[in-house]
């Protein structure tokens, strides 16, 4: 039996989400937590695909359709693996769209796609599934390692590979902590920093400045090793990221429980009236805050770098 298997990391933002969507850079890193597509030819009594998984089989059949490709009409079954928690701010459906189109191109075509083409389908299919994404998330899943992204149009964007990895002294100290699932969506959250930005353009400005300040120097930072200045712009992302509205009571009532241990932000599209998904928490002490957290049963992960974005697993 004919099997093709991609898989795509999850992501984090280090500092831009929000912001990203108006235009303002993002740095991102994709991170060692996959999602994993296997296509195969579907058995004559397997149910229909479920409807995120038609999305995506659509648009790379569209898209092959109009370069004129020939195109099998034998039906496909998708079988997906995922090991990156869903709905906090860590991109799964971004991993998803990267690494069913990666599978489903290979399919078709009998060879391996370029990592700019399948980002090019995913953010067709995430723009599906979220309404206006940005397409960072799908392109730091495609191309993994320490992004820089910008959105300027939907027909120009910026996507830098900072040839550095994210050094030792910053991955080592990094935790992602768990302050539950936002009950919004992040096309809700989006919508509601829209709706603070039709009421106040001027605020909401000067906000979005600040936050791509903040990028940028946390840029400076990983690229000078500095951390002290690393710090300062997590912790002063938080605040403009509070200001924007996009911080539940859950998250930040966890940083202020976790103050004597380092400092932390939203990282993703957040949350407001329950969980505010993962927070990205650089601690002073990573053994004692690991400690803590462990006695406090507070669930966490470890942030370790993938470097190699979506990629082919096997072509059988
Ligand atoms: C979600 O991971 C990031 C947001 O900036 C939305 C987007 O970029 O499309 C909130």
């Amino acid at each position: 039996m004919r099997l093709v298997t991609y898989a795509a990391p999850a992501k984090i933002i280090l500092s831009g989400e929000h912001a990203v969507v108006y235009g303002k850079p993002a740095l991102l890193l994709g991170i060692g937590y996959h999602c994993a597509v296997t296509v195969s030819a579907a058995k004559r009594l397997d149910a229909p695909l479920p409807p995120h998984e038609q999305i995506v089989l659509d648009v790379v059949r569209n898209a092959l359709k109009k370069e004129k490709h020939p195109l099998s009409s034998e039906p496909v079954s998708l079988s997906v693996e995922n090991a990156i928690p869903i709905g906090r701010g860590l991109g799964s459906s971004a991993a998803f769209s990267a690494a069913a189109v990666g599978a489903l191109l290979h399919w078709y075509t009998g060879k391996e796609p370029s990592k700019d083409r399948i980002n090019s389908l995913a953010y067709i299919a995430e723009k599906h599934f979220h309404g206006n994404p940005s397409g960072a998330d799908n392109t730091a899943s495609c191309y993994g390692g320490l992004i820089y992204y910008r959105k300027e149009f939907e027909f120009l964007k910026t996507i830098s590979a900072l040839n550095a990895k994210l050094p030792a002294v910053f991955e080592n100290r990094l935790l992602l902590i768990d302050t539950g699932r936002p009950e919004e969506s992040t096309a809700k959250m989006v919508q509601s920093v829209a709706q603070r930005y039709n009421s106040d353009p001027q605020g909401s400005d000067r906000l979005l400045s600040k936050i791509e300040k903040c990028t940028k120097r946390l840029v400076v930072s990983v690229v000078t090793e500095d951390a002290e200045l690393f710090g300062k712009c997590i912790q002063e992302n938080q605040e403009h990221l509070q200001a924007l509205g996009v911080v539940s009571k859950a998250a930040s009532a966890m940083l202020t429980q976790l103050a004597g241990y380092g400092v932390g932000k939203v990282t993703g599209a957040g949350g407001k009236a329950s969980g505010g998904g993962y927070l990205l928490f650089y601690c002073t002490d990573r053994a004692a805050t690991e400690a803590y957290l462990r006695s406090h049963s507070l669930p966490f992960l470890p942030v370790v770098q993938d470097i190699h974005g979506v990629h082919c697993r096997q072509s059988v």
